[in-house]
């Protein structure tokens, strides 16, 4: 047996965890928050921030505009006014747009010249700004990742980067900020936490370390199935933050894999919010880990409690495929599927076609 596991994230869980964890956010002299339009406000994130930070006298600059699925020339602007500001720190606090834009924009305030290509090489020379994450949604798990995902129009996709220095050195979880998530919100999100766990559990990369996590982060989620479902979520939010973290934690060793890989086209073409287009891949990725993986999907659903054929049903029942493609796109994204880095994770050799008969599958009738 043979592994490493490096997360240098400092964690700390709970409601009210920044009233109780004072100094957590003193990384530096001057802050720069990054935050979407509404995400840090609504879920009262930002305002407790500001308490903490006024506390400490810290100086601070908001910027509330992340979109979702942040655009990478939009970091590189921010990165300006960041840097104009005299910031040394930045706070990202949202979902995982916000926390993924935190992660460009402490990267270019200390590469200011850096092009979109070495960034997504991970070719960066000086260290990014230290950042602090606050989570807002239960899914991303970016809080304790070095992952970002951007929009890269030049990729006609979304791409990642993320080494050693991009991750966040602390990370403050409160699950009373997802407390007024909408349900579809909650689910979307909760299926990106459980995707995580899923396929990292199923990645080349796993070990006995990321196994232990994700048993207990898949036994943990099967829980939240029927709150969820009814959309009962009151009873489920510290959870589903749980379970999030716990697959930000193992995918930051592991990776993703080919939910992700397939599902990004899903979100660039089609709009569909990241959680969602993974769980519409997730029947046809159960069917061939069915294939070349049986012993440890066999794990990964006795720890849920479930048959494959009921979390399939699950899925399709909640999310299903509801829209239409173009004849010629399963083979267009069979190749940006391939270029994802997280295809490597597979205990698989694949290929486009493979990929494009998946689409096809997926997709069946849909396809016009
Ligand atoms: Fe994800």
């Amino acid at each position: 047996m043979k592994f490493s596991f490096n997360n240098p994230v400092d964690i700390r869980f709970g409601r009210n965890v920044l009233k109780n964890n004072p100094g957590s956010l003193s990384l530096g002299k001057k802050a720069f928050i990054v935050t979407g339009s509404s995400s840090g406000r609504k879920s009262g994130a930002l305002a407790d921030a500001e308490v903490e930070l006024r506390a400490c006298d810290i100086q601070y600059q908001i910027f509330e505009g992340i979109k979702n699925n942040p655009n990478v020339d939009q970091c590189r602007e921010l990165a300006i006014s960041a840097s104009e500001f005299g910031a040394d720190f930045i706070i990202g606090i949202g979902g995982g747009s916000p926390l993924d834009a935190a992660k460009a924009v402490a990267v270019f305030s200390t590469n200011p010249c850096l092009t979109n290509e070495k960034l997504f090489m991970n070719e960066f020379d000086t260290p990014p700004l230290p950042i602090a994450a606050i989570p807002t949604t239960s899914g991303t798990g970016s809080e304790v990742t070095p992952w970002s995902i951007m929009t890269w129009d030049e990729f006609n996709s979304k791409k990642s980067f993320g080494n050693l220095y991009t991750y966040p050195k602390i990370a403050l979880l409160d699950p009373s900020y997802t407390d007024s998530l909408p349900k579809d919100v909650t689910l979307f999100t909760a299926l990106d936490a459980f995707s995580h766990c899923f396929e990292s559990f199923l990645s080349l990369k796993a070990s006995p370390y990321t196994d232990a996590v994700n048993l207990y982060a898949l036994s943990r989620f099967s829980k939240c199935m029927d709150p969820l479902e009814r959309g009962e979520l009151k009873d489920i939010r510290d959870d589903l933050m749980l379970v999030s973290l716990l697959g930000g934690v193992a995918i930051s060793q592991t990776g993703t894999t080919m939910m992700h890989a397939m599902g990004y086209q899903l979100t660039y073409y089609y709009g569909q919010p990241h959680g969602k287009a993974n769980a519409i891949v997730m029947p046809v990725y159960l069917e061939e880990a069915a294939k070349y993986v049986p012993d440890k999907l066999t794990a990964a659903l006795s720890a849920m409690g479930l048959s494959r054929n009921q979390l399939s049903s699950f899925l399709e029942r909640n999310i299903p495929a509801d829209f239409n493609i173009k004849s010629n796109e399963p083979a267009f994204w069979g190749k940006l599927a391939m270029k994802q880095g997280s295809v490597k994770n597979l205990p698989i050799l694949v290929d486009c076609d493979y990929f494009t008969a998946l689409y096809e599958r997926i997709f069946k009738s849909r396809i016009v």
